[in-house]
């Protein structure tokens, strides 16, 4: 009794021992195995994703296989940049400071600034010229970049630390070229710590305009940013009045800076939505009561005419700000939130585009999940794509000129504004839903739970592109993935000397 009572003693432990060291061993691995190294080069991190093309010749991922002559002929990133002897059109230095701040309306914020201001200074140029940036580093501890968000720059210019640069040190600077292409609304922040640096207020406007602008209609830009929680339109707690003239056209440029989607609505007047992500539409049409979705990151040019008898217009921002329009001695009139959501599917008039999607050369899907597991050791649910967690995540390998198609599908429970870099994608079809309205070319597209988008673009702008959702919390938790081009490379890592952590 008593020897096999020790007996089934010593085997249960033996047993419980074993139990454990089946469930801790497995744990202990996939703990072990999500820490992330200090410092780390971001095409040694994950794994490649060819999209059904051909694997490369000098993928940075694959340069261990490669012949060393294939990976001395990779273009490192710096090295794709804007005409170097072209002199700049259009110059600006920009001063970072860590600091407290106050709006207008005299609230305190414990954040960033630009030139002294937040919202910095907008950049304002025409479309063809070339623009230089030169950011200054004064006094932010963790060191700064600048981003500009929605602009198709050379991939040396796209500041992102650790990535495409190293984050710049307090009494360092760091000199931006770019040639803006395209006429529309943009915006730009820092891409170091970006969780912190851009609701800290790292940030400000790029307008590019037409060569000839359209007469009789006043630019607006409305930048929308939450200070201190508080919902502002540039740096204005409340209403921000314009004088626009009776009969005269206003286009209003929304910029969406925060972490979430916002509902923008014009009341006293029809409107039409005539750029999104800085890309004309095609065709729009006069409509009332809808609202817009301007994305996380996003932006949403919104046209009225002025009403000839000189009432006002109110272009509601979120519900809490709001632009208004006309001569100050008008009461604008209160608008109630239309329930309808304007669907940029159908929206506008189609147009052709200058490639043919249906026949991709790669096809990605960028399928976004939460599931638990470790994300840096750290226990929790985390953001999964294609089922796994950062830094196991997918690179999408494209080579230039590839026509490209991904399919984004979202089943995590909340919202993300996906931001591709350096590319604008056009959307095809939402839920299988094929578009029908004007090309809708985005940078910044709201994928809402339960949702899936295909997009489509066309490979042209050679480098390592950030393709993240623009919550900024997200990619700080793991919401992070790179468009790489085969034979490109980049000298900066995430970590280092210089601290780089662009999330
Ligand atoms: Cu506006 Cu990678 O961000
Ligand atoms: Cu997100």
């Amino acid at each position: 009794m008593h020897r096999n009572h020790r007996i089934s003693g010593r085997a249960r432990l033996v047993i419980a021992f074993i139990a454990t060291a089946a469930v801790l061993g497995p744990l202990a691995w996939l703990w072990q195995a999500s820490l992330v190294p200090g410092t780390y080069s971001m095409t040694d991190t994950g794994y490649a994703d060819h999209g059904g093309g051909r694997a490369g010749m000098a993928m940075a991922h694959d340069t261990a296989a490669m012949p060393a002559d294939h990976v001395m002929a990779a273009r490192p990133v710096t090295a794709l940049t804007a005409d170097p002897d072209r002199p700049a059109d259009v110059a600006a230095t920009l001063t970072a400071r860590k600091q407290r701040f106050h709006l207008p309306s005299g609230r305190e914020v414990d954040g960033y600034t630009l030139n002294g201001e937040s919202p910095g200074p907008t950049i304002r140029a025409i479309a063809g010229q070339l623009v230089s940036v030169r950011l200054v580093n004064e006094s932010v501890p963790d060191g700064v970049t600048l981003h500009w968000h929605g602009v198709d720059v050379p991939n040396a210019e796209d500041g992102v630390a650790g990535v495409t640069q190293d984050a710049v040190a307090p009494g360092h600077e760091f000199t931006y070229r770019f040639v803006v292409a395209q006429a529309g609304t943009f915006w730009y922040h820092s891409h170091q710590v970006s969780h912190r640096q851009v609701l800290g207020g790292l940030l400000g406007a790029l307008v590019v305009t037409p060569a000839e602008q359209p007469a009789g209609v006043t630019d607006v830009i409305a930048l929308v940013h939450l200070y201190a929680g508080r919902r502002t339109v540039n740096g204005r707690e409340g209403d921000l009045p314009v004088d626009v003239p009776p009969g005269h056209g206003a286009r209003v440029r929304v910029i969406n800076t925060d972490n979430g989607p916002m509902s923008a609505w014009v009341g006293g007047a029809p409107f039409r939505l005539v750029a999104v992500d800085g890309t004309d539409l095609t065709g729009p049409s006069p409509v009332r009561d809808r609202t817009v979705l301007v994305t996380a990151g996003g932006r949403a040019d919104l046209e009225v005419t002025m009403p000839a008898d000189g009432s006002p217009v109110r272009v509601n921002l979120g519900g809490s700000v709001a632009v208004v329009l006309g001569s100050r001695s008008h009461d604008a009139p209160a608008a109630p939130r239309p329930r309808t959501t304007l669907d940029l599917l159908s929206y506008g008039a189609p147009a052709p585009l200058s490639f043919d999607p249906a026949k991709p050369d790669r096809r990605f899907r960028y399928d976004i999940g939460r599931r638990p597991g470790f994300l840096d050791g750290r226990p929790g649910m985390w953001w999964s794509v294609n089922g796994h967690l950062y830094p196991d995540l997918p690179a999408f390998v494209v080579a230039e000129d590839d026509v490209v198609r991904v399919r984004i599908t979202n089943h995590s429970g909340e919202v993300h504004p996906m931001h591709l870099h350096g590319h604008h994608a056009v959307v095809l079809s939402r839920n299988g839903v094929p578009a029908t309205g004007s090309p809708w070319w985005t940078d910044s597209l709201n994928v809402g739970d339960g949702e899936s988008y295909d997009v489509a673009f066309v490979a042209d702008n050679p480098g390592i592109w950030m393709d993240h959702c623009h919550n900024l919390r997200h990619p700080a938790e793991g919401l992070v993935v790179h468009l790489m081009y085969e034979g490109v490379s980049t000298p900066f890592v995430v970590g280092g000397i210089s601290g780089n952590d662009p999330e």
